[in-house]
């Protein structure tokens, strides 16, 4: 039996996610953190939304994933969660969430999915997280896992630079992507690795790789949705794709209602409220007060 929404398309679930690749179906991802951009994204027809703690960053404003908090991701998962009726719902467990105990860990793996909604959470790492990944999937919460360039891990990388180029990082990122696919990951997140190390791991998991600068032979891609839309400040990364000028849009929509403002051009008297003809002519008379005064 498959789960439909309300609209009638069929559920994304975990089942789903693997048979697309299986079939060869690319999965469609998108990062949303928010009620508004999570509809379009869902309606659009998005297999997998990710609240990511890019949210740091492309919402906060901070110029890392680091600062953010479990209660700032839950927030965000909520809005999200009301929104998404058809895509496969991932929260990001942000850094500290999942770093200073497993029983911590799992407390909060189970707030994302008892508290937000969230269908799965993702977690940065390789070998060295397998066993926690193993004990949350146990407790029956579907990991997403993520390796190559990972941001929480920026300290320690030295920077946001391209994993996977000498011969040890390859073979330490394959064996990472086996002992996740053994413990049984619902997806893989490939983010910042060469194509050609993508298409080796690809081939070699069962589960689903989804890329973010990893190349176009992953089973899926995945977009931060502010990168996507042209909603960012900064130059963008090579592996972005902008598909619209959306801040320049909004910018211009801004400056226009700005100048209506001054202008006296808005509100219209369309855009204006209006009392019935009667007590607009009693209201005009000299004198008239629409206060009742004692006697
Ligand atoms: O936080 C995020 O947006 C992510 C994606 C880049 C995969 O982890």
């Amino acid at each position: 039996m498959s789960i439909t929404t309300g609209d009638f398309r069929q559920r994304i679930t975990v089942q789903t996610l693997a048979e697309k690749k299986l079939k060869h179906e690319p999965i469609v991802s998108l990062t949303a953190y928010d009620y508004a951009t999570a509809r379009i994204a869902d309606e659009a027809g998005v297999d997998l939304i990710l609240v990511g703690d890019s949210l740091a960053q492309v919402v906060l404003g901070y110029d890392s994933t680091l600062p953010v908090t479990m209660e700032e991701m839950l927030h965000h998962t909520r809005a999200v969660r009301r929104a998404v009726k058809h895509a496969f719902l991932v929260a990001d467990m942000p850094f500290g969430s999942y770093h200073t105990s497993d029983d911590a860990a799992l407390e909060n793996a189970v707030r994302f999915v008892k508290d937000a909604g969230a269908e799965s959470v993702k977690i940065e790492g390789g070998l060295s997280r397998v066993a926690l990944i193993q004990r949350i999937i146990d407790a029956e919460i579907p990991v997403v896992g993520h390796i190559g360039l990972t941001p929480q891990s920026v300290h320690r990388m030295g920077g946001y630079k391209v994993q996977g180029k000498t011969t040890a990082a390859i073979d330490a990122l394959l064996r990472d992507a086996v002992a996740l696919d053994h413990a049984g990951v619902a997806a893989l997140v490939l983010e910042g690795i060469p194509r050609e190390v993508a298409v080796r791991i690809t081939a070699e998991v069962a589960t689903p790789t989804i890329g973010i600068g990893a190349g176009p032979d992953c089973d899926g891609q995945i977009l931060v949705f502010h990168d996507l839309a042209g909603l960012t400040f900064n130059p963008p990364a090579k592996f972005v794709r902008r598909y619209c000028n959306a801040g320049e849009l909004i910018s211009g929509a801004i400056q226009a209602y700005r100048d209506d403002v001054r202008g006296g051009a808005f509100p219209a008297d369309a855009e204006s409220y209006h009392l019935p003809r009667e007590a607009q002519r009693a209201l005009a008379e000299p004198g008239a007060s629409v206060v009742q005064r004692k006697k």
